[in-house]
């Protein structure tokens, strides 16, 4: 693979074991939970008697507030009306031009039927939002257009700003409220260009130099920053592993000494799933630092739903206790759910690396807190949740324990005040985004998610007719794993090279492939001159390096295929839809097993990544079992007449999925096929014909045409 992916070095042990955990078997890994987060009889009791209350006080607190909670309560995600008001939300403020913008507002408008939530949500302004909605959707005029995209957009900025605690930093510092402790979080991630990042590190540096002279040596009990390691470098994903290493580290770790200078807490967001293990690796060596030892205010956050979560609290427990250091934890549940199941089921893969019930996120969360306190003199933890029955049990499970809970700034200011009415004095942080709106829409994206999911606490806690249950919320659909989504389909077994150990056994397997040269004949080839007139393909990426070498089709040699395909394609049509698609779900196994060869060829004679080549090689042997379910099903009982002979030329970029995508279709219907790849990619396409071949398809049946720079000139 890429010279600086060599870099990437082997697992350590510790990091063998968090690997392993992430892609568990689900059944297996939750029985290791379940034992770890029970509590005796009597503590589940209080923790259940205390969460009920606290949620009545919470619905009828929120209930006139006309918050995104309530909003959503009215307007689920999952209807249309919701799911406008969230395109609204996320791309309204983002449209330059009036033109669009009413465009989209109104198509927005229009998905929806906004009178029948008329007067139905308990809270007086969000029933006022709905009459200007319905008044904006069936009074539309170009006249009124204007007065209504204002409107939209005020109101979408008012949204916002539930979540934003204010604009600047100075600004902020005089925002809190004094019932609360704080972490400010400079909005911004997934940096795109070094010069983003440089902009988020700056923002950084003076957000903590700041917060750290208001503090004046607080520690603990005084505010905090939170960053996003995302926005401090833009290549932040295991495949710039050195990058990460030897550009963002040193940025992390100025940004720790001058924390620690001032004694304040700096923690580290835990993003997407792809990017935990390189963040445990940087975490590493920040606890590691000679400078940072003395210092507990080093944090980071870990995400409960992670199937190896319990893992790595072990592990941030054991080395801790290796290094004599003490540092912060934050348990979140994770704020990425919908999109890590998106991303798996995209990428195919065997298995999903969070869990894909609620429940067990939920006690998850319970077992990794049990460890947390467990090692209470070395790790301090601090506890994100805005679900009463968590919050309860976690207050039950800590007694008399040293830890705080946290939340979100908009989102838990109410619930944590009414626990602290019942008695619950243990303090609280808010964390508390800084910055403008257009760096909120991620953040606030993830918000509109968090508040309208169903299995959401914050949901259900307004939803009147659910009474919402720690260990049974929500009712709870199987989710089928990441590769068998469309059964009777099974997507090809594929590497996830953002994970550590796919990454270096798919590296191992290349670099074993790398020194092959390939040969590429086309069909009715005859060797007139001992090979020598055979043409050279190199690396697009390396033009020294020769991959292989192919024969171009002689020109009389075209008629021929034309007339061996002619002879062939009754007998093929003969064979019948079941037949074929046999024979092609045969071919979807013989390209799997030339997987590394393919990935090799790909890379090396098409230039593409290995990201690409994987997505690519997966499209190609789907391609010919969708093709072979679709025949099945829909021409069980009559095929549409095959056209007889049909040429496939197929273009360079993508030179495995569209090759085979147009031999495969054609062939199904009962066609002899011609297949001519474009002249820079003859050595895949020889490789993808020799897979329809190994499947038992006879040679007469798909020929292979191969011309380059010479049938150009002609
Ligand atoms: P609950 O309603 O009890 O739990 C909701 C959560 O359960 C979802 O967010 C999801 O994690 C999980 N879930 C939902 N459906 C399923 C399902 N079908 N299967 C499995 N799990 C499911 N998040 C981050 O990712 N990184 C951070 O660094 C981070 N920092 C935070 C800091 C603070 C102070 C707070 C309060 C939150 C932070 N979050 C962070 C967001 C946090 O992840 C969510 O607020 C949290 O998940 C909501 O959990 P809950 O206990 O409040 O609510
Ligand atoms: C998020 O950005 C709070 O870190 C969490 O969604």
């Amino acid at each position: 693979m890429h010279s600086s992916n060599a870099e990437i070095p082997a697992l350590s042990p510790a990091f063998t074991n968090l690997a392993q955990a992430k892609y568990q078997d689900e059944q297996s890994a939750a029985r290791q939970i379940q034992d770890a987060c029970q509590l005796s009889a009597e503590q589940s009791l209080r923790a259940d008697a205390m969460g009920h209350l606290l949620s009545q006080k919470l619905r009828i607190a929120r209930q006139n507030q006309a918050g995104i909670d309530n909003l959503l309560s009215q307007y689920p995600l999952s209807t249309p009306a919701g799911r406008a008001l969230l395109n609204l939300a996320e791309a309204a403020l983002r449209i330059p031009d009036h033109f669009q913008l009413d465009q989209f507002i109104e198509e927005q408008l229009h998905a929806a039927d906004w009178h029948q939530h008329r007067g139905h949500s308990p809270s007086w302004l969000i029933n006022f939002a709905t009459l200007g909605l319905d008044l904006a959707e069936s009074t539309h005029t170009p006249l009124t257009t204007p007065i209504f995209r204002e409107a939209i957009k005020q109101a979408l900025r008012l949204l916002a700003s539930q979540f934003v605690i204010a604009e600047d930093i100075t600004a902020a510092l005089q925002a809190q409220n004094p019932d609360f402790r704080y972490s400010f979080d400079m909005l911004g991630e997934a940096a795109l260009s070094p010069e983003e990042a440089s902009v988020y590190l700056e923002r950084y540096t003076q957000a903590i130099h700041q917060v750290g002279a208001y503090s004046q040596g607080a520690g603990q009990f005084g505010p905090a920053v939170s960053i996003k390691l995302s926005a401090l470098c833009h290549k932040f994903d295991f495949l710039h592993y050195q990058q990460v290493h030897t550009e963002l580290y040193p940025r992390l770790y100025q940004l720790a000494l001058i924390a620690k200078q001032y004694d304040i807490g700096l923690t580290i967001d835990a993003e997407e799933s792809h990017r935990q293990l390189l963040t445990l690796s940087l975490f590493e060596r920040l606890m590691a630092e000679p400078d940072l030892l003395n210092w507990s205010g080093l944090g980071i956050a870990v995400q409960a739903y992670q199937k190896n979560a319990l893992q790595v609290v072990k592990w941030l427990s054991q080395s801790t206790r290796q290094q004599h250091r003490a540092i912060t934890v934050r348990l979140v549940k994770g704020a990425y759910w919908d999109s890590e199941i998106k991303w798996a089921q995209q990428a195919g893969l065997a298995n999903y690396p969070v869990w894909t019930n609620k429940t067990l996120t939920d006690q998850s969360y319970l077992a990794c807190a049990r460890i947390l306190l467990q090692a209470e003199n070395r790790i301090f933890a601090q506890f994100a949740t805005h679900n009463a029955f968590t919050l309860s049990t976690i207050h039950q499970m800590a007694g008399a324990q040293n830890c705080e809970f946290q939340a979100l700034f908009g989102m838990g200011e109410t619930l944590y005040q009414l626990a602290h009415e019942l008695g619950i004095e243990r303090p609280c942080r808010l964390y508390a985004p800084v910055g403008a709106h257009k760096e909120l829409l991620p953040y606030l994206v993830r918000r509109f998610l968090e508040n309208g999911a169903n299995t959401s606490f914050v949901h259900q806690v307004l939803a009147e007719a659910t009474r919402p249950e720690l260990s049974n919320s929500a009712s709870q659909h199987t989710l089928r794993q990441p590769n068998k989504l469309f059964l009777p389909r099974v997507s090809p077994a594929l590497s996830d090279l953002h994970h550590w150990p796919d990454f270096i056994r798919l590296r191992e397997d290349l670099n074993a492939q790398k020194k092959q040269r390939y040969i590429a004949l086309p069909s009715n080839y005859i060797d007139t001159d001992g090979n020598t007139h055979l043409k050279t393909i190199t690396n697009p990426a390396l033009t020294t390096e020769i991959v292989g070498q192919y024969a171009e089709t002689a020109f009389n040699e075209i008629e021929t295929a034309f007339h061996t395909a002619e002879l062939a394609q009754k007998k093929w049509q003969a064979l019948g839809v079941s037949a074929r698609a046999v024979l092609l779900e045969a071919c979807a196994d013989a390209l799997e097993a030339k997987r590394v060869l393919l990935l090799d060829l790909l890379i090396r004679e098409a230039g593409k990544t290995p990201i690409n080549a994987l997505q690519e090689f997966r499209e190609a042997v789907d391609f010919c079992r969708y093709y072979a379910a679709q025949a099945r099903s829909d021409w069980q009982h009559s095929c549409p007449a095959a056209l007889g002979i049909v040429v496939a030329i197929s273009p360079w970029n993508f030179p495995l999925a569209i090759f085979v995508g147009q031999i495969a279709s054609a062939l199904l219907a009962g066609n002899t096929v011609i297949a001519k790849p474009a002249p820079e990619t003859p050595l895949i396409a020889a490789q993808a014909i020799e897979c329809f071949y190994q499947a038992g398809i006879e040679p007469q049946v798909v020929q292979l045409l191969l011309g380059g720079e010479s049938w150009v000139r002609l």
